[in-house]
């Protein structure tokens, strides 16, 4: 077992690169599958989701060689395999995307329901109800999803809640279904438009995304591509935040400023001082931080994926600071971890109400999913004293190489063998 053991006070300051966005990633390789030759993909992070999912292609047939420089090559031409092991698809949601890229290409799929965080119930029915409207026949059971179609048929379907994974699932199927098919109500965050322009430069049409109508016409003559994933916002958003939790000055280089407006916006709120140019997006906290009310919700609203995050930095700004969850009724694992510390939050429904203490103190606490995780760092790193982190698998899943990054800003841990 390994435990990150942080000594909490110093400030983070410096420049540092992030990796391409993990959830980017995760769609855009399993669109890959869709061809049965060879994509190059560029940028891809080494965190054990994206290391996860080129397992499971693997089982199916797939060849994936990854680079330490994150350079993907991905060939499709053996994929055969239909059914998606149990034992690798329980650990993370997107391994759900298996199921509309499997169903596309060889019209079959049988795809176990996916684990991943436990922030909520989060369940499969939109990605059914995508999948029947396209022509498939689709029953649960057994604790599998399983499709047939003989074709799939193009459609028009309006996407609940603008759930991201059913967008990027109906986005795949639809690429290799011949005909024009309508999203309706689609996910407009920018790993959607990741991933429909590598579905576009595969061979598919894709017009609209990013807006919430998106119209994709297939082809069942999908290629191989090369691409480069954009720069993780999520990422990049949390260091960002710890060095405003730390009273730091933290350059992201390369990051796409736009794609972290409403974290921007909030941090500026909070009397953070916020640029962003085409070098990057800069973060410094000189004075004290004032208490902000945050709503999460989908982009380009706040993310729900940095909600924990800014807890941990509002846990300790006096005042009275309110963060309203409106994306997974369960996102709240990180506040028991965070009271260890000696946080003052109260949860009251959707609502966690934080009345900022003038210290944390350092504490053994767990990273109960990925981003409550990185909460748990950014609590550490202003805490007084030491901070021991335990359950490090859910924050790989997420971060690659976060040590040695939050080391070149000057923070002081490491990872121990316990
Ligand atoms: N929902 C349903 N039924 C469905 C699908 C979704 O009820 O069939 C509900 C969910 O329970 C949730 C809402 O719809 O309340 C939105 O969920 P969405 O489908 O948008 O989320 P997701 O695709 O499962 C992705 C990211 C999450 C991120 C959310 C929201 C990936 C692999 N995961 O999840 O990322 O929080 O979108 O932006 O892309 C993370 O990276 O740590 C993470 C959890």
């Amino acid at each position: 077992m390994e435990r990150l053991v942080i000594e909490g006070g110093t400030p983070l300051r410096g420049r540092l690169r992030v990796t391409g966005a993990k959830n980017s990633s995760l769609a855009v390789i399993a669109a890959a599958a869709l061809a049965s030759d060879v994509s190059v993909i560029e940028n891809v992070p080494r965190c054990q989701d994206v290391l996860t999912l080129l397992e499971i292609l693997r089982s199916l047939g797939a060849q994936a060689e990854m680079s330490d420089t994150g350079r993907l090559e991905l060939d499709g031409a053996g994929l055969t395999g239909h059914v998606a092991a149990y034992d690798l698809c329980r650990r993370m949601r997107a391994s759900i995307y298996m199921a509309g890229m499997l169903l596309a290409r060889l019209g079959r799929a049988e795809v176990p329901l996916p684990g991943g965080c436990v922030i909520g119930s989060r369940p499969v029915d939109f990605h059914i109800r995508g999948f029947e409207a396209l022509g498939a026949q689709v029953v649960t059971e057994h604790g599998f999803l399983k499709a047939h179609a003989q074709h799939l048929v193009p459609a028009t379907f309006y996407v609940p809640r603008s759930s991201v994974g059913t967008t990027i699932n109906l986005l795949l199927a639809a690429s290799r279904t011949a005909g024009v098919t309508t999203l309706q109500n689609a996910a407009r965050e920018p790993e959607v438009v990741d991933t429909a322009v590598f579905l576009s430069l595969m061979g598919a049409r894709v017009r609209g995304a990013g807006t919430s109508t998106v119209t994709v016409e297939g082809t069942a003559d999908l290629r191989g591509a090369t691409y480069a994933i954009i720069p993780d916002r999520i990422e990049a958003g949390t260091y960002l935040i710890a060095g405003a939790a730390t009273h730091g000055d933290v350059l992201i280089e390369g990051l796409i400023s736009e794609h972290v407006t409403a974290l921007l916006t909030k941090l500026t709120d909070a009397g953070v001082t916020v640029e962003a140019d085409a070098a990057g997006v800069r973060a410094r906290a000189d004075a004290d931080l004032r208490p902000i009310d945050v709503d999460t919700a989908p982009y380009p609203g706040f993310a729900t994926d940095l909600h924990p995050q800014v807890a941990a930095m509002l846990a300790t700004v006096a005042g009275r600071s309110v963060i309203r969850e409106t994306i997974f009724e369960k996102r709240f694992g990180y506040v028991d971890e965070l009271r260890r510390m000696g946080a003052e939050i109260r949860v009251d429904g959707d609502t966690a109400i934080i009345t900022g203490v003038p210290h944390l103190s350092g504490a053994p606490v767990d990273a109960v999913d990925i981003r409550a995780g990185a909460a748990m760092v950014i609590a550490g790193l202003q805490a007084r004293g030491e901070t021991a982190i335990a359950n490090l698998e859910n924050l790989d899943r997420g971060y690659e190489r976060l040590e040695d990054k939050l080391r070149g800003l000057g923070a002081r841990l490491q990872r121990v063998r316990v």
